[in-house]
C-alpha cells in the first residue's frame, strides 16, 4: 500500500501526500464529500479543526440533515460540487432526469485505493508505473448515478491527477449538462489568478488578477483549446514571485472547449473549478453508459513560479509525451512556409534543400500545397493526393532526392478540414459540421470535417497512411487552421447534438492514436495557425507543437514566456525566419533569432537563397551551437530570469543542468539606453559551493553567479543578445 494515499477510518479522511504538498478531504456523516486542505506538507494533523460549521442566512440545508441548519452545502468546502442540491458557487456537475428535472446530490459510498494508475479510455492522461490512485465512489441515489472521482498522485512531481467517470447505474436515460473535472475550494484565501490569454501571433500572454466576490472566467468555445485562452491557469498569494509563495497549476489534458472559474464566495472561501465547458454541451447516458472526463493536473509549489513550472515540464517530458522522440534530439528541419508559401515545386524545394543541407541542416519540411489542387488556401484540403503536375515527380522522386542530399523528409498536413473546392466535398458534402440546413460559416475559405463520425476518421485515416507509406517521410506537422462554428453532426439525432463538440476532440484523439501507432518513427509536430492548441492533449500525440506563426524573435520571446510556465522547451517549435520578419517587418540580427530559437526545438524557416554569405557562416556555427548544447536545452532546468512584459529593456533567461555542473544564459538587448547602468544577471540553478567559468574564462564562485551575477558587458544596439557558457571546474571543499 502507499504512503501517498491514506485513508483515516475513524475520522474518514483521506489524505494524499506529495514530495512537498499534503491533500486532504474527509466524507463527512452524511456523505458529503469535503474538502480539507491542499497546500504545503502538514504531517499528522486531521485538518477537520479547519471548517466552520455554521449556518448563513438563506442557505438551505439537504434533507436529510433536518433541522441542523449548520450543514449548508452554499458554504462547506468540496470536492466535486453539484447543481442544484443548495450549492449556488460555480458546480462541477449537473444532470437531467427523464421528468426534466435538473440536478444531483452526490453522497460517499466506498472507495478504493488502487497501486497503478488505470487508462483512461479514448482520452489522453498522464502515464507511470507504480502510480497510487484513489478512486471515489459518489452515488445519487435518486437517479441511479455512479460517479467515481479519481485521484493519481504523482509524489516526486508534487502532482495530483484528477478526472471523473460518470456511470448510469439505472434504466433510465439521463443528460449530463455539466461534467467538470476538478474542484479547488479553499476555506479561506486571498489569491490572484495568473493566465495565458492571446490571439494568433500572440499566444499565451501573462496576466494576473486578484480573485474577489466577482467569478474569473476564463474559456473556450472555440472548438480547441484556442489561442485566445489556454487550459492553465495559476492560483498564487498575493506575494508570490518566481522564487517564492506558493502557487496551485491547473492544467487540463484536453484540446476542446473548456472552462476555468475562480471566485471568492460569501465567507471568503476561494472556489476554481475546471473541466469541459458545459456551454453547448449535453450528454446523453442511456443505462450502463458512462462518461469519462478528461484529466486536470494539479500541482503545487511553495518556492514560486519557477518551480511549479519545474513540476510541470518533468511531469510532461516523463509522463505525458509517449514518442519515440522524446528523448532524442530533433532534427534541425528547414520549413518551406515562409521561404515559399504556396508557391512551390519540386526543383524549387530540392534547390532549398540542397542550399541548406550546406549549411548543416538536418530534414526539409514541405509545407502547406503538395496535395490535391492547392495553390492557394481556397481549394484542395480533403484531398490526400499527391499533386505530382505542380511538384513535377512522385513524393517518392522528391524524398528520395531529399535523402540523397542527407537530409530527412517530413510534409505538412490539415487532416480536419475540407475546402468546397475539393474532390471530397463534392462527393461528400455530408462530411463536414453543418447546423442542419443552415448557411455556414467560413474561415481561411474552409470548413471543418465532423471528426466525431467514425467513417470520416476511416477515410482520412486511410488517405493519409497511404501517403505516409508513399514516400520515406519522417516528420509530419499536424496543423488546424480554424475554429469551430455550426457544430451539428449529420450522423447524430437531435437530442445528442449536445455532444458534439466532445465527440469531435475524441475523433481527433482516435485518428491521432491510429495514426502515431502506424507510424511510431515519425516525429509528428502540431500545430493550430501557430499555437492555437498548445495543450497537454496534444502533448500527448505530438512531441512538439509549432508555438506561433509569430516568428518576430522580439515577439517569440514573449511568447515563449508565456509558454513556458506550463509547458517544456523542448515541446515548442521554434525557427528562425527571414528579416525584414513577415508578420512584423522587424529587423532582428541573425544571432538574437538563433538564441530565441534555441529555447525551443530550434529550426530555419527561410529561403537559404536570400542569405548573404556572412549569414550562412552563422547559420553553421549556429547549428554546431544547437548541436553542442542539446543536453542542457532539452533536459536543464528552465529559468525565467526576467519579465518580458514588465522589463523592457532586456531579456534574459537560463537552463541549468539539474547536477548543476552546467548552465546557458540567454541574454537580449531589448532597447538600448544612453549612458546605461549596468545589468547583472542572477544566474539560478547552480552549486553554492562550487566553482564555475563562463565562457572557459575566470572562476567564479556559484554563491557570486547566483546571489551578486554575471556582469553583462555594456552593449549600444538594440537586439545585441550574449550567451554565456557556464562550467562547473570544482566543488569548494568545506
Ligand atoms: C498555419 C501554420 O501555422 C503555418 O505554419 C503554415 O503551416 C500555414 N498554416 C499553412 O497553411
Amino acid at each position: 500500500m502507499s504512503l501517498a494515499i491514506s485513508f483515516d477510518e475513524e475520522q474518514r479522511i483521506f489524505t494524499l501526500s506529495t514530495k512537498h504538498a499534503t491533500y486532504q478531504m474527509q466524507v463527512e456523516e452524511h456523505g458529503i464529500l469535503l474538502h480539507l486542505y491542499y497546500g504545503k506538507t502538514i504531517a499528522n494533523t486531521p485538518l477537520s479543526y479547519l471548517l466552520e460549521k455554521t449556518s448563513v442566512s438563506f442557505s438551505g440545508q439537504p434533507y436529510d440533515v433536518g433541522d441542523d441548519q449548520n450543514i449548508s452545502l452554499d458554504i462547506l468546502p468540496q470536492e466535486y460540487p453539484t447543481f442544484g442540491s443548495g450549492d449556488f458557487r460555480e458546480s462541477c456537475f449537473s444532470v437531467i432526469g427523464t421528468k426534466g428535472e435538473t440536478g444531483a446530490d452526490l453522497r460517499y459510498v466506498s472507495h478504493e485505493i488502487l497501486n497503478t494508475k488505470p487508462k483512461l479510455s479514448s482520452m489522453p492522461a498522464l502515464y507511470g508505473e507504480n502510480v497510487p490512485t484513489l478512486v471515489i465512489t459518489m452515488r445519487d441515489t435518486f437517479l441511479s448515478l455512479d460517479v467515481l472521482l479519481y485521484y493519481s498522485v504523482f509524489e516526486e512531481n508534487d502532482t495530483i491527477a484528477r478526472s471523473v467517470v460518470i456511470k448510469n447505474t439505472g434504466a433510465d436515460t439521463l443528460h449530463v449538462n455539466r461534467a467538470l473535472s476538478a474542484c479547488l475550494d479553499f476555506v479561506d484565501g486571498s489569491f490572484d489568478l495568473v493566465y495565458f490569454p492571446g490571439s494568433w501571433g500572440t499566444e499565451r500572454k501573462v496576466e494576473r488578477l486578484s480573485v474577489n466576490h466577482a467569478k474569473i472566467r476564463l474559456d473556450s468555445f472555440r472548438g480547441t483549446s484556442s489561442h485566445q485562452m489556454n487550459p492553465f491557469a495559476i492560483l498564487c498569494e498575493k506575494n508570490t514571485t518566481e522564487e517564492q509563495g506558493m502557487a496551485y497549476g491547473v492544467s487540463l489534458i484536453y484540446s476542446g472547449n473548456f472552462l476555468i472559474e475562480a471566485q471568492a464566495d460569501q465567507i471568503d472561501g476561494t472556489r476554481l473549478v475546471m473541466g469541459i465547458h458545459p456551454e453547448g454541451f449535453c450528454y446523453e447516458l442511456s443505462g450502463g453508459e458512462e462518461l469519462i472526463t478528461p484529466e486536470v493536473v494539479l500541482s503545487f509549489s511553495d518556492k514560486g513560479f519557477s518551480k511549479l513550472s519545474h513540476n510541470y515540464h518533468n511531469l510532461y517530458k516523463e509522463h505525458l509525451v509517449r514518442s519515440a522522440w522524446r528523448d532524442k534530439r530533433r532534427p534541425i528541419l528547414i520549413n518551406s512556409w515562409e521561404a515559399a508559401y504556396f508557391d512551390f515545386n519540386g526543383e524549387k524545394l530540392l534547390k532549398i534543400a540542397k542550399e541548406a543541407s550546406e549549411l548543416g541542416i538536418e530534414m526539409l519540411v514541405m509545407d502547406d500545397g503538395w496535395f490535391g489542387t492547392r495553390d492557394d488556401d481556397t481549394s484542395g484540403l480533403g484531398d490526400w493526393v499527391v499533386n505530382e503536375k505542380k511538384l513535377g515527380m512522385s513524393l517518392h522522386e522528391l524524398s528520395s532526392k531529399v535523402n540523397d542530399l542527407g537530409m530527412k523528409f517530413g510534409i505538412w498536413i490539415e487532416p480536419e478540414m475540407i475546402n468546397e473546392d475539393s474532390d471530397l466535398f463534392r462527393a461528400h458534402k455530408d462530411f463536414c459540421l453543418r447546423a442542419g440546413d443552415r448557411p455556414y460559416v467560413r474561415a481561411r475559405n474552409q470548413l471543418v470535417l465532423d471528426m466525431s463520425r467514425a467513417d470520416v476518421r476511416d477515410y482520412l485515416y486511410q488517405s493519409l497512411s497511404l501517403v505516409l507509406k508513399s514516400a520515406h517521410i519522417e516528420y509530419v506537422k499536424w496543423d488546424m487552421n480554424r475554429s469551430l462554428c455550426d457544430v451539428w453532426s449529420n450522423d447524430l439525432p437531435p437530442n445528442r447534438q449536445g455532444e458534439v463538440y466532445h465527440r469531435y476532440v475524441l475523433g481527433v484523439y482516435n485518428l491521432l492514436d491510429r495514426l502515431t501507432t502506424t507510424f511510431p518513427d515519425i516525429l509528428f509536430e502540431g500545430c493550430s495557425g501557430g499555437g492555437g492548441r498548445f495543450d497537454p492533449g496534444m502533448l500527448y500525440y505530438f512531441q512538439q507543437i509549432w508555438c506561433s506563426d509569430n516568428t518576430d524573435a522580439l515577439a517569440r520571446i514573449k511568447i515563449q514566456y508565456g509558454t513556458s510556465f506550463c509547458y517544456p522547451p523542448n515541446t515548442m517549435g521554434a525557427h528562425v525566419s527571414i528579416c525584414p520578419n513577415h508578420q512584423t517587418g522587424r529587423t532582428t540580427p541573425m544571432a538574437m533569432r538563433a538564441i530565441v530559437a534555441m529555447t525551443g526545438t530550434f529550426g530555419y524557416e527561410l529561403d537559404p537563397s536570400l542569405l548573404t554569405d556572412e549569414e550562412k557562416e552563422e547559420i553553421k556555427k549556429q547549428i554546431a551551437m544547437v548541436k553542442q548544447y542539446h543536453p542542457l536545452l532539452s533536459n536543464g532546468d528552465y529559468y525565467r530570469l526576467t519579465n518580458p512584459f514588465a522589463n523592457e529593456r532586456y531579456a534574459a533567461w537560463e537552463f541549468a543542468s539539474p547536477q548543476k555542473d552546467k548552465a546557458l544564459l540567454c541574454f537580449v538587448l531589448l532597447r538600448a539606453e544612453a549612458n546605461p547602468s549596468v545589468i547583472y544577471l542572477k544566474c539560478r540553478g547552480l552549486d553554492e559551493n562550487a566553482v564555475y567559468q563562463i565562457n572557459g574564462e575566470g572562476a567564479f564562485g556559484g554563491d557570486a553567479l547566483m546571489n551578486a551575477g554575471v556582469r553583462v558587458p555594456i552593449l549600444r544596439n538594440d537586439y545585441q543578445s550574449f550567451i554565456f557558457s557556464i562550467e562547473k571546474i570544482e566543488d569548494i571543499q568545506a
